[in-house]
Formats: structure tokens, sequence, C-alpha cells
């Protein structure tokens, strides 16, 4: 076992590095806590920010637009991001949660071009957001309301608020505002104008509190956990205040219509917490709003904000390149710093209550679809995740986020340890984590009610622990060159202080086994839990004589809560599984997730040196790897198939039939490494099936079902025939790992026929996806969900910057020797 060499490795290197660079966890969790506080962490809004982890009295932000040139204008206040908005386009083009970061919004509608970018200071505390815009069509004429609201939440009894301040400055276009909150302690904002156009009318406005040519502030309460309505707020202030202006003047002319649509304090509410700030610009604009706490050693001046942007855009840059690696003439450059820092745009912080039944159990005689009528309210939890779709899925996915992670382990692997320790603080006592994380009303608005409750018999592909998995084979290795590299006198620690690049951890061996040590008990709840819920039964093949010579009887599993057209829990909601269902099912996708569990568990037993476990582990695996073969592998077909007891069996060994649907689910256990390399045979057969034009290889990336199949484009095709980006990448990282990076390839000199092939499939097909989504971006702006299996078209959900941002990864990552 590599534990003592790795032990050995750990003291060598801290002896030659001394305790000065040593972090531990608190200093390092401190300085994570710093850089991570504010962000746009409201990603379900076209701009929203809240603070991380400040969870009774938090400061939350919104921004809202319309045009008010038309009353047509108050249906259309953008504000949560929707797909019906019918926006050209919008999306981070540079970011990074740690430094800042700027949305362009383009929305031809609205006749509005709109720019937010957001900056920090060093320390974290204070920040600015500097929102700019301008008309699309400057013969047109537009009335740009833009509102930003604001909140310090709290109970009422609480000692918070957010006020404006009275004294009014020299320029009346700067407002000011004095807030505090117990946990943010105290802090003012800014609100300033520069040389931005406001609307101005030839005839007066209707009132004086309705002028448009100028900011207009309304004061009011909302309950905190009612914020999230405040668009519906909103508009319904302005229809009764529309109503009360035709009340007093019926013959209110049309001219008067960007007036008529300023938000007034129509019925006298005292001042609150809440605060609406609405202008209304007729051309170019700019304004800042600048957040600083006080006492903060680097409060941001308000002519600073042009120069921190010029700063950060060209430290989130520096970091780009210098992670990713993708030329500054790449043709695919500005596509995929887009494509990555929206990704990172979806990161969120959410907390709240969630929705769980733990009464209802599974029908395991019906397979009818599943109610899950006997939910309770739990929590409140707090998750801070990374979402598929800022439009369509703001929420945290399970089976998507470790796609996510490792799509960021290559820019940001402490971020990504942040995300996986909050994902991983959510295993309950009985070792379950729901597959949707829906927290509070404002993330529950946004899924239909038949699925916002979650039950603990249901589980997901387990791709945390894939990602972890592969952060921790990383990190040993970074941690080798780094004694290697000390060792020849070159070694360089990078300064502390650079507290942008995310990879302490990485880089701090110390901290990784802390970490590891913090995380194990959870994680082997998780595990067991895993195991324990989704086991099969493997007892009724124990007459097949293939099968009962050699399984292993603890490893095989099938995916609870499947119906008969559906298997949910499998992340690969429509591929065919057997029909008609049947309790006695195996399914290999379902084995092989356990076996990149085991990995991983085995990994962190090993970087804490727990030599029992990972004894343990290690034979669980060998099991897992084993039982593939055994129960799953159909040498007729030569792929990896789910299983189903057949009653009318003529033989022992017909008792076992294969289920076999040549796709996502039959290469598998190959994409996620859990062949052995000597499998010289399996992996030729998997190869040939991957390499396979009338099967699954497409012009524009592995089709999820093969062409041949009988269910093959019919149903709702979902995974059925589209291209997924998330299972291509793993066919991608595992042809690398088995024919690029082999062993096998120095030693087997017969093999070399086999390498040849598998290179040049895996030069083509990563061409082949990156050609076509970046294609389609050009073509539509966005990236989608999957791609048609026919024509390579973007389908799905649109603007879906989660796994489909991996191919940003496939971009960067072109091994040396091809
Ligand atoms: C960082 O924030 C988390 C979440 O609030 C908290 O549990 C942890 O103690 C903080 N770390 C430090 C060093 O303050
Ligand atoms: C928004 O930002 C983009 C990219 O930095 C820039 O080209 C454009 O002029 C900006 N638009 C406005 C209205 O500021
Ligand atoms: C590709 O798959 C088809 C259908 O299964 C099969 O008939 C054909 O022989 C395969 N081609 C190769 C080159 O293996």
């Amino acid at each position: 076992m590599i534990t003592l060499s790795r032990l050995l490795l750990f003291a060598a290197l801290n002896a030659i590095l001394g305790h000065s660079i040593a972090l531990d966890l608190d200093d390092y969790s401190k300085a994570n806590n710093q850089s991570l506080l504010w962000a746009p962490y409201r990603s379900n809004c076209y701009f929203g920010l809240r603070p991380r982890y400040v969870n009774d009295e938090p400061f939350v932000l919104g921004a809202m637009w319309f045009n008010s040139i038309n009353a047509q204008g108050l249906a259309k206040v953008r504000h949560f991001v929707e797909q019906g908005d019918k926006l050209d386009k919008y999306g981070w083009i540079w970011y990074d949660p740690r430094i800042g970061g700027r949305e362009t919004i383009r929305d031809s509608e609205s006749n509005l071009q709109l720019n937010f970018t957001f900056v920090k200071s060093h320390s974290g505390e204070n920040w600015a957001v500097q929102v700019e815009g301008d008309l699309i069509d400057k013969n047109k004429e537009a009335a740009h309301s833009i509102v930003i609201y604001m909140k310090q939440n709290g109970k009422e009894d609480s000692s918070c608020y957010l006020n404006q301040n009275d004294i009014f400055t020299k320029n009346r276009n700067e407002l000011s505002f004095t807030g505090f909150s117990n946990e943010l302690k105290g802090y003012t904002i800014k609100l300033a104008d520069e040389n931005s156009k406001f609307y101005k009318d030839a005839v007066p406005p209707l009132s004086p509190d309705c002028d448009p040519s100028k900011p207009t502030v309304l004061s009011m309460n909302i309950p905190d956990d009612q914020l999230w309505k405040a668009k519906d707020v909103f508009q319904s202030l302005l229809k009764d205040s529309i109503q009360a202006h035709v009340e007093t003047n019926p013959q209110l002319s049309a001219n008067l219509i960007p007036s008529a649509l300023t938000i007034r304090n129509i019925h006298n509410f005292p001042p609150g917490n809440v605060q609406y700030i609405q202008q209304t610009f007729e051309g170019h604009f700019k304004f800042n709003i600048i957040f600083n706490k006080k006492g903060s050693k680097d409060q941001i001046a308000e002519n600073s904000v042009d120069h921190l942007i010029v700063l950060a855009e060209g430290l989130v840059q520096q970091k780009f390149n210098k992670k990713f690696g993708i030329a500054d003439n790449s043709l695919y450059r500005d596509f995929a710093q887009e494509t990555f820092s929206n990704l990172l745009g979806g990161l969120s912080y959410f907390h709240g209550t969630h929705l769980v039944d733990r009464e209802t159990a599974f029908d395991n005689e019906n397979f009818d679809r599943i109610e899950l009528l006997n939910s309770n309210e739990e929590g409140p939890l707090e998750l801070f995740s990374m979402v598929p779709s800022r439009a369509f899925f703001p929420r945290g996915f399970y089976w998507d986020e470790g796609f996510h992670l490792l799509q960021l382990l290559d820019y940001d692997s402490d971020l990504v340890f942040e995300v996986l320790h909050s994902w991983f603080n959510l295993i309950d006592k009985d070792g379950w984590i729901p597959r949707e994380v829906i927290l509070g009303d404002e993330a529950r608005s946004k899924v239909p009610e038949e699925f916002r409750v979650q039950n603990p018999n249901i589980a997901n592909p387990p791709t945390l622990l894939l990602a972890f998995s592969e952060i921790l084979s990383r990190a040993k290795t970074i941690q080798e060159e780094m004694l290697e590299s000390h060792l020849q006198e070159n070694y360089q620690y990078e300064e502390l202080d650079s507290s942008f690049q995310g990879d302490k951890l990485n880089n701090n061996p110390e901290l990784l086994i802390s970490y590891a040590k913090e995380i194990y008990p959870k994680l082997l709840k998780h595990y067991e839990w895993f195991r324990n819920s989704q086991k099969g039964m493997l007892e009724e093949y124990m007459e097949v004589p293939s099968i009962n010579s050699k399984v292993h009887m603890e490893e095989a599993y099938r995916w609870i809560g499947r119906t008969f057209t559906h298997c949910l829990p499998s992340g690969m909601d429509d591929y065919p599984r057997a029909i008609p269902p049947d309790i006695a099912e195996l399914h290999v996708d379902a084995l092989t997730w356990v076996g990149v569990m085991t990995r991983s568990m085995k990994q962190i037993a090993s970087v804490i040196d727990l030599v029992e476990e990972i004894k343990r582990f290690a034979t669980i695996e060998e099991n897992i790897v084993e039982n593939l073969k055994t129960l799953h592998w159909d040498d007729d077909q030569k792929l990896f198939c789910d299983i189903t007891f057949n009653d009318d069996a003529n033989t022992d060994e017909a008792l076992r039939k294969f289920v076999c649907h040549e796709g996502y689910v039959s290469l598998l256990p190959f994409a996620v490494k859990l062949i052995p390399h000597t499998d010289v045979e399996r992996l030729k057969h998997i190869l040939d099936s991957m390499s396979n034009t009338t099967t699954l290889l497409s012009p524009y990336g592995i089709r999820s079902l093969s062409k041949t199949d009988e269910y093959y484009d019919t149903g709702e095709v979902y995974w059925r025939g589209p291209i997924w980006l998330n299972i291509n990448y793993l066919c991608l990282d595992a042809l690398e790992y088995y024919f690029l990076e082999s062993p096998l390839k120095k030693s087997e000199g017969q093999n070399e026929e086999l390498f040849l092939q598998a290179r040049t499939l895996y030069k083509q097909l990563r061409q082949n996806i990156i050609d076509n989504v970046y294609k389609i971006w050009k073509k539509d702006g966005y990236v989608y969900e999957q791609y048609n299996h026919k024509n390579g078209k973007g389908s799905g959900v649109q603007h879906f910057t989660g796994w489909t941002a991996l191919v940003v990864n496939m971009i960067g990552k072109l091994p040396e020797e091809l």
C-alpha cells in the first residue's frame, strides 16, 4: 500500500518547508470565508447578491429593469432569470467569485444593453457594483427603468436596520444609506450616478413624487421570507399608483407614461428595512453601488471603482490563462472564458427549510408513479453549490454537482473543497443526501409542486465522490512534484497572499489530512447508506451456474424508485431498462457507482492512514470489479448490461436475462475507470463500441443510446440518443487514462493497434464535441443541456452552463503527444 511512503513524503515535505508556511485548517477556512463572503450568490436573479453563511441577518440585493416608455413595460419587468424573457443574451463574460466579474445582458425587446460589473476590495469585506447601460437602437425612444432593491433582513425586534441618510449631498444624484446587522455590523451604501442621462419629459410629471428625471426611493417593510416576491410587490405598488392617477386624472395622457410608471409611496408606508430605488434613463447611463463596512481598512472610494474593475478583470484573465492554458489567439478563447464564467456564475448560496417525506416506502410490485404525500418541513439547512441552469434549475443537484466540481478542479481546487464541504454537511443521521436540494421559498418557487418533496430511499449517482477521488489523486501528484522540485532546489512556494489562486489545499499536505479526517465519518455514513438502501437481491440468481461459482454476495445493486417508464434515481431518466420492471433486477450503473464510492473511500482512508479500512475498501473494490464481469458482462453482445430474472427459463443459466442497451449505461464502468488496465479484451470491445458510427459515435459526440437500439429516438428522447457532455467528458478522460498515460503502452507491444485506435478516437471525439458546441454557441449565443443526435443542434434547456461547460476543460486539456 502507498500509505507508508506517503507519510514519509509528508514528513519530508514538512521538514523541508518548515512551519512558517504550514496553514492550519482554521486559517485556511478563515481565508476562504473572507474571499468568498460576498458574491452574486442569488444566481436565480439576473443580478442578485447576498453574503455566504450569514443566515439570520443577511443584507440582500436584487436588480430589475423594464422599458417604461409605454404601458406594456410593466408586464415585462425582468428579475428572475426566465427562458421566456427571450433575452438575446445574458451571462458572465469574465467572473471569479473571489475577485469579481462582468455580466452582460442584451434585451432587444426592451431596447437595452446592460452590464453589471461586480468587484471587491482585497479584504473581501467591501464591494461595488457598476451598472452601465445604453440603447440598442438609438433611433427608438426609450425610458429604461432600473430598479435596485436592498433589504437588511432580521427580525423586527432585532437591532438591524437599513436607512436612507437624510443629508443630501451636493450632487442630487447621489443617495446614501446606513445599515447595521448583528452579523455584518455597521456599513454604508452609496449609490452615485456618473453623467447618466435621466429621462426628461417635455411635460411636467404627474406629481412631484413621480418624477422620472431623478432617482426615486421608496422604503417599506417586507417580511424576510417574502422578499423573493420583490417584483410582485413592486408591480402591485405601481398598479395601485396608476389606479390613483387615473382616478384623479381620467384623461391621463399616453405621454405621461414614464411618470405614471414611477414608483411612489401611495399607501404611506412607514419607512422599513427594504429600499426600492428606481432610476429612469433615456440614453447611456452608469452608476455605482458601493458597500463599505464601517471601520474596514480597505474601503472602496467612489472614484476608485473604475480602477478596481480594471484590476479585477486583469486578475481574472490571468488566473483563467494560468489554469486552463488556452492561448489568447485561440479561436475558442472568448467562448471558453464566457462558458466557464457562467458555470461559476451559477455558484449560489441557499438557506432555508426543505420538504422531506420519510414515511413513504416504495411499491416494489407495481412500479407505479411515485407520490410523496407525507412531507414535513425540515431544517433550516444551508448549501453552497453551483446550479445546472440559472433559468431552469436554480438549485442544488447532487448528480450534476460532481461534474461541476470536475470542471472547477482545473481552476480553483480550494473552491471545490468549499462546495464539497457544504454538500457533505447535508448528510443526515441516516447518511442520506437529497437528490435535489431545494431550500427556502425562493428556491421552491421554481419547482413544480410534485417534485418538491424528497425521500430518503432515493439515491442518485454519487458524482461528488467521483470529484473527491479525482482531487485526492491530483493532490498526491502535485505534492510529489513539489517534493521533487524542492529536492532539485528550484522549488518556489507561492506567496500565501496570492489568496485568489485557490490552490492552498493542494499545496499543503497537512491541510488535506485535517480535511480528510474531518469529513471521513460523515462520508462513511453516506457510503453505508448508499450500499444498504440500494442493495439488490442476488439470492434469486444463485442457481445460475456462472454466477454461483464466482459471485461476491455483498455487491449487487439496483436503483430504488424506478417506475415502468423512468429510472430518475439513475440520473438518466428514460434510458431503457428491463420491461417489465422486476424486484430482482440488477443495474450495472448502480454497481459501478458503488465502485466509484469505494475507490474514493479507499483514497481518503489512505490519506489519513487508516490501514484496516484501506484493506477493507480495497477488497470491496476488487469484488465490485469482479462482479461487474460475473453479473453484468454479456459475452454475446460484448457489453455491460443490466440483468433481470427470467421465470420462463429452460436452463439454469438462462435464469439470468441480460437487458442490453448499448449506450451510456453500458459504457459507464469504462468511463469511470473501473476496468483493470490488464483487461485488454474488454477494453477492446468497449473501444469498438465507442468508435462505431453505426451505433454510438456521431459527428457531435457519443450518443446516449445506440442508433441500432429499439428505443433509440423514441418517447421523450431525453437519454435515448441526444449527446450529453458529462458522459462524453468521462469517456474522453477514460480514453486518456487507459491509452494515453497508460503503463501498458510501453510494455505491451502487441497492443499497438489498440492504442492507435484509441488515440484516433480520442482526437476525433474531442474535436467533434468542441466544434459542435462552439458552432451552436456562435450561432445562438448559448450552450445547451444536450445536443441533438441527428443534427447537433442545441436541445433541452438553453444556457445550461452546468456540466455542458465541461467543453472548456476539453479545450484546455490537450495531452502533449497529440
Ligand atoms: C467559516 O465559515 C463557516 C460557516 O459559517 C464557519 O463554520 C467556520 O467556523 C468559519 N471559519 C472560520 C475560521 O471562521
Ligand atoms: C458592456 O460590456 C461590454 C464588454 O466589456 C462592452 O463591450 C460594452 O460596451 C458594455 N456595454 C455598456 C452599455 O456598457
Ligand atoms: C458497428 O456496429 C454494427 C451494429 O452493431 C455492426 O454490425 C458492425 O459490425 C460494427 N462495425 C464495426 C467496425 O465493428
